[in-house]
């Protein structure tokens, strides 16, 4: 049976909430804020690019949904706490933060300069706390709140040249467990996310593999033969979308993610699990 996976939640589920969106002009991150602009929340998407966020903030606002937007480079502390006390000032509180903010890029590890591992861990890990920690007193104030990171799942088998990025998100998953008890007193939920391939437009752009690499890259694949790469390799049998994270995203937020917390939940077709037992390999 397939469901339409834009029916999925009643109208006007996340009426009143405040979502807070790093990375949310673009990609994942954009399609995280479209589902929840339309179950009814007001979303903030937060981006070092203005010029993402113009054009993707008018969009939801076309559609007459609530929608801001706040610029920030996630790895500046001071403008992390910047942002989180405009959000404050403006909405008055923040229900959810997505840590959707990442960078990436292939790289040999022998080749990696000290400043492309300090980016990577400054996006992707730094980011991911400093906005953690910034919103805690307002979620602390307000009685309770959520939060959602992006992991992924190329660190449980290892992943060559991306020695920063699988760090990274080890990190993150860390920091999910340890958050999700300390915070739980507070009623801050506190949980990951670990999407499988998702070829949205920025990651087709950015992961151009370096040639001779020897590494078979999913996306370089997916340019040739998407379809047919996904059968062959992911037991559902196609690449994700945006709206399968999203769809998590929304019901962690929703009252059934009420008692869930330090979770790190993978969407990806059982892509991973494949991929380690050598499925669709051969
Ligand atoms: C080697 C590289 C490099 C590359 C950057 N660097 N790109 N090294 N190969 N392809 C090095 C630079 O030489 C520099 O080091 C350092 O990294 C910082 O680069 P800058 O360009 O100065 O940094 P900045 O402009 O801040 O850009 C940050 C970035 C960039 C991470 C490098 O790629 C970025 O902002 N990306 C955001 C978009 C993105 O990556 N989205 C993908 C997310 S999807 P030196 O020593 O020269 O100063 C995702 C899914 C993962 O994460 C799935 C994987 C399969």
């Amino acid at each position: 049976m397939t469901t339409d996976p834009t029916q999925v939640f009643r109208p006007g589920l996340l009426q009143g909430q405040v979502a807070l969106i790093t990375g949310g002009g673009t990609g994942i991150g954009f399609g995280i804020a479209e589902l929840l602009a339309e179950l009814g929340a007001h979303v903030v998407l937060a981006s070092r690019k203005p010029e993402h966020l113009d054009p993707s903030v008018q969009s939801l606002l076309r559609r007459g949904w609530k929608a801001s937007a706040v610029p920030v480079d996630v790895r500046d502390v001071e403008a992390v706490r910047a942002m989180v006390a405009t959000v404050k000032a403006e909405q008055g509180r923040i229900d959810l933060l997505v840590n959707n903010a990442a960078g990436n890029f292939y790289v040999p590890s022998a080749e990696m300069s000290p400043n492309a591992w300090r980016s990577v861990l400054e996006i992707d890990l730094f980011g991911t706390f400093f906005c953690t920690q910034a919103v805690f007193p307002v979620m602390k104030e307000q009685g309770g709140g959520r939060v959602v990171s992006t992991s992924m799942t190329l660190h449980y088998r290892g992943w060559p040249l991306m020695a920063h990025a699988t760090a990274a998100k080890a990190g993150i998953d860390a920091l999910t467990r340890t958050l999700a008890v300390e915070w739980a007193p507070h009623n801050i939920l506190v949980n990951a996310i670990a999407p499988g391939p998702i070829p949205t437009e920025g990651v087709r752009k950015a992961f151009a593999p370096p040639a001779n690499s020897g590494v078979a890259d999913v996306f370089a694949e997916t340019e040739k033969k998407l379809d047919a790469h996904a059968r062959r390799t992911i037991p559902l049998g196609r690449m994700g979308t945006p709206r399968d994270i999203a769809n998590m995203v929304a019901f962690l937020a929703s009252p059934a993610g009420d008692w869930i917390t330090g979770g790190i939940f993978v969407i990806d077709g059982g892509e991973w699990l494949a991929k380690s037992a050598g499925w669709g390999t051969s």
